[in-house]
């Protein structure tokens, strides 16, 4: 299954975390704020949209003619501020934490106990409505499990300093050997190597100081097999992806001590359009019991509807005296196998479920063809009778 993974291991954080940016003024009272999308949604358009025909796919590729947003202001910096309070206290970071062989810190499956503004946040109307507007098309969150999942990179102020006049010195090099002042210096090494992701779109929101950072871009592979890149996001920007469909990879940052990325997952809303989440690159880091109770309640939410609308169409056509009009049912019943054969295959086993295993895809460094082919397309054709 052409699904998410990894191909080079990240840098790990220290095991003793402790956030850089600590309370910049003060004692913060946010401890009874509210999420009021009035104060902290701070929205500014993105400078552009990249679509999936710009990076040579067609607009059907997926659940949305757009492939990825350029960074764009969504959150207040208070807003920022209670995230990161929410995130990192004691009992997220003692119940939640989790380590992989990909990456040692992620903070996941938090947000419904214990984050309600952060829970707040991702599930408020003009929340969703922004994203959706960026995406192309309505979403929600896709279970709340992955919802404000963290990834947490922290390193010493010795280590990014160094990173920082190794940048420096590497500029200097290149202007004095191309004649040319000032051209960006960049690294190409990738955090994650090349992979999809798991959910249709991701919004990724930056929750660290990014001043001194230099990198941090999302590497796209086109669909001839170039390679794009999309800026990273400063604190309280995001950047909206369909991450499902694109090959990609985050490429590292250098020279910031601390960088905290708040990766959001959303599935379309509509139980009528295709949904091809998968669970591969999350089964290892998940408490298996919410995971699959969310995944498969959702799943079967959807059936469940697509059936109740079929049946309708169904009983009125018979009641009106129309012919049963058998190549729609069969089309119908043939779509909602594969969606059940699918929902069924996600749910591996607890078993044979290897916790802080997160599956390396055997994509070499090179001209990788993108979308997955297994997609459940039932988004076009599910409407029939
Ligand atoms: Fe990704």
């Amino acid at each position: 299954m052409a699904t998410a993974t990894v191909l080079a291991t990240p840098a790990l954080p220290k095991a003793t975390f402790k956030p850089i940016i600590q309370n910049q003024n003060g004692k913060r009272k946010l401890q009874n704020v509210s999420f009021d999308p009035r104060e902290h949604l701070t929205y500014e358009q993105p400078e552009g949209v990249i679509m999936m025909k710009d990076i040579g796919y067609s607009e059907d590729t997926g659940v949305s003619p757009v492939a990825v947003s350029q960074p764009f202001r969504l959150f207040s910096t208070e807003c920022i501020q209670k995230f990161r309070d929410e995130v990192l206290s004691d009992q997220v970071m003692k119940d939640c934490l989790y380590k992989s062989n990909l990456a040692a810190c992620q903070i996941r499956g938090y947000a419904t106990k214990y984050a309600p503004f952060i829970y707040d946040a991702w599930h408020n109307p003009e929340t969703l409505a922004t994203i959706s507007k960026i995406a192309g098309v309505d979403l929600i969150p896709n279970i709340n499990f992955e919802v404000g999942h963290v990834n947490i990179s922290v390193k010493s102020e010795k280590q990014a300093s160094e990173e920082r006049a190794a940048v420096e010195r590497e500029r200097k090099s290149y202007a004095e050997d191309e004649g040319i002042a000032g051209c960006p210096w960049e690294d190409d090494k990738p955090v994650v190597g090349w992979h999809t992701d798991s959910y249709p779109f991701v919004c990724v929101t930056m929750l660290s100081d990014c001043t001194n950072m230099v990198g941090g871009e999302t590497a796209l592979r086109t669909a001839d097999g170039d390679v794009m890149k999309v800026r990273g996001p400063q604190m309280g920007c995001a950047v909206v992806m369909q991450g499902r469909y694109i090959t990609h990879q985050a490429l590292r940052a250098l020279g910031a001590q601390e960088r905290i990325t708040m990766v959001t997952s959303f599935r379309p809303k509509s139980p009528f359009l295709a949904d091809d989440s998968v669970l591969t690159t999350v089964r290892g880091i998940s408490d298996l019991s919410e995971l699959y109770y969310e995944y498969g309640r959702y799943r079967l939410e959807m059936l469940e509807e697509r059936i109740r609308v079929q049946l309708k169409h169904l009983r009125e056509a018979h009641t009106a005296g129309k012919k049963t009009y058998t190549k729609a049912i069969k089309l119908f019943l043939e779509e909602q196998e594969r969606f059940i054969h699918r929902t069924n295959e996600e749910l591996v086993p607890d078993e044979d479920v290897v916790a802080g295993r997160q599956p390396e895809l055997d994509i070499p460094n090179e001209k990788t063809p993108s979308p997955p082919v297994d997609v459940e397309r039932s988004s076009k054709r599910v409407k029939v009778a």
